[in-house]
C-alpha cells in the first residue's frame, strides 16, 4: 500500500506545468506518503507496537497515518490539537475517519500542543508509551524530508522555478535538497508565521530557495471568496482539483506572480501538488454554515 506510481507532469499554461503527486497512490496522496514512507519503514524495522503523532482538525497527516494503521494493521494514536474538539470530533470528516481507521484520538489543549517538539515533552510521551514509534507533525523530520527528496525526477532538470505549499516545510525541504543549482525552489506557506527559517536550515545546505508568506490568506485553513473562486475556475479550465489548504493559495500565488511578472519569460515553473484533497470535504461543510460558496 505504500507504492509510489510514477506521475507525468501536465502542461497547463506555456510555462506553468503541474506535477500530480496526489496521483502517487489511491489510499495516501502525495507528500503525505512521501514522508511516512521511510518513517513506516524504520517503525516495521523498529519492532515497535504501534504509532503516535500530531495534527490539527483537518490534518492530512493525520488522515495519512490512521490510513497507514488500517491497512498495515498497525495500532495509531493521534495527539489533536485543540481540547474543544472532543465535544465535536465525530462532525469532523477528517477525525470520524481517523477513528473508523483505528487511531485512538487524545485532545490537547493548544497550550500543550505547543510543547509537542520539546525534549521534555517528547521523553514524557516516550516514558508513558514505551513501545510507540513518535512521527512529528506533519511527518516532518530526516526521515519524511528523505522521502520528500525523490519527489523530484531527472526530467525536472529543466525547470526553473519548482514552487510547493509550505506547513511544516518538509516537503520544501526535500525538494530544496534534490534540486539542481540553477534552479530556484519557492515556498509558499499556508501558515501565518512568521516562518522559522531556522527549521528550514535544520535540514538543508543550499540556499537556492526562497519563502513566500503573501499567500497565506489570514493563516492556516483560512480562505476567502476570492480563493474559494479561483480554486472552482481553477477546476473547470485545467481539470485539475486544488485544496484551500495548501495547493490552491500556492497555485494562487503562483498565477499571481506570474500576472505580475515575477518570474522572467521563457522561464519554466514547475507546481508541486501535495495532494490534501481529503480536506475539501471539511471545508465545504465550514463554507455551507456560513452560507457561503463551496468548493465544487
Ligand atoms: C496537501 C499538503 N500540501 C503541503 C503540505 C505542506 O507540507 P509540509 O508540512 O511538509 O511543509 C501539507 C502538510 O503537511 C499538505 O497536507
Amino acid at each position: 500500500m505504500l507504492n509510489i506510481k510514477k506521475v507525468e507532469n501536465i502542461e497547463i499554461t506555456k510555462n506553468i506545468f503541474v506535477k500530480p503527486e496526489y496521483l502517487i497512490n489511491s489510499v495516501i496522496s502525495g507528500n503525505k506518503l512521501r514522508k511516512l514512507k521511510y518513517n513506516i519503514q524504520k517503525f516495521l524495522k523498529s519492532k515497535s507496537e504501534g504509532i503516535i503523532t500530531f495534527g490539527g482538525a483537518y490534518s492530512n497527516h493525520i488522515d495519512a497515518v490512521a490510513t497507514v494503521g488500517k491497512y498495515l494493521k498497525i495500532p495509531t494514536i493521534g495527539l489533536i490539537r485543540g481540547e474543544e474538539l472532543a465535544f465535536r470530533h465525530l462532525s469532523n470528516p477528517t477525525l470520524s475517519y481517523a477513528m473508523k481507521c483505528g487511531m485512538k484520538l487524545i485532545f490537547l489543549s493548544r497550550a500543550e500542543y505547543k510543547k509537542k517538539d520539546s525534549k521534555e515533552y517528547l521523553a514524557n510521551l516516550k516514558l508513558e508509551n514505551p513501545n510507540y514509534f513518535i512521527i512529528p507533525e506533519g511527518g516532518t523530520n530526516l526521515l519524511g524530508v528523505k522521502g520528500c527528496e525523490e519527489i523530484l525526477s531527472t526530467n525536472d532538470r529543466d525547470f526553473d522555478f519548482i514552487c510547493c505549499s509550505v506547513g511544516t516545510g518538509g516537503t520544501f525541504c526535500g525538494l530544496i535538497n534534490s534540486s539542481l543549482s540553477h534552479q530556484k525552489i519557492i515556498g509558499f506557506s499556508a501558515t501565518k508565521g512568521p516562518f522559522l527559517k531556522e527549521d528550514i536550515c535544520k535540514f538543508v545546505a543550499k540556499s537556492n530557495w526562497d519563502l513566500n508568506e503573501q499567500y497565506q490568506m489570514g493563516g492556516y485553513g483560512k480562505v476567502n471568496s476570492d480563493l474559494i473562486k479561483f480554486i472552482n475556475d481553477f477546476n473547470f479550465k485545467y481539470k485539475i482539483q486544488l485544496d484551500p489548504v495548501y495547493t490552491g493559495k500556492m497555485m494562487y500565488g503562483i498565477f499571481d506572480l506570474q500576472k505580475k511578472q515575477f518570474f522572467p519569460k521563457k522561464k519554466k515553473i514547475l507546481a508541486i501538488h501535495s495532494g490534501g484533497l481529503q480536506g475539501i470535504k471539511g471545508m465545504n461543510m465550514y463554507l455551507k454554515s456560513k452560507n457561503l460558496n463551496q468548493i465544487k
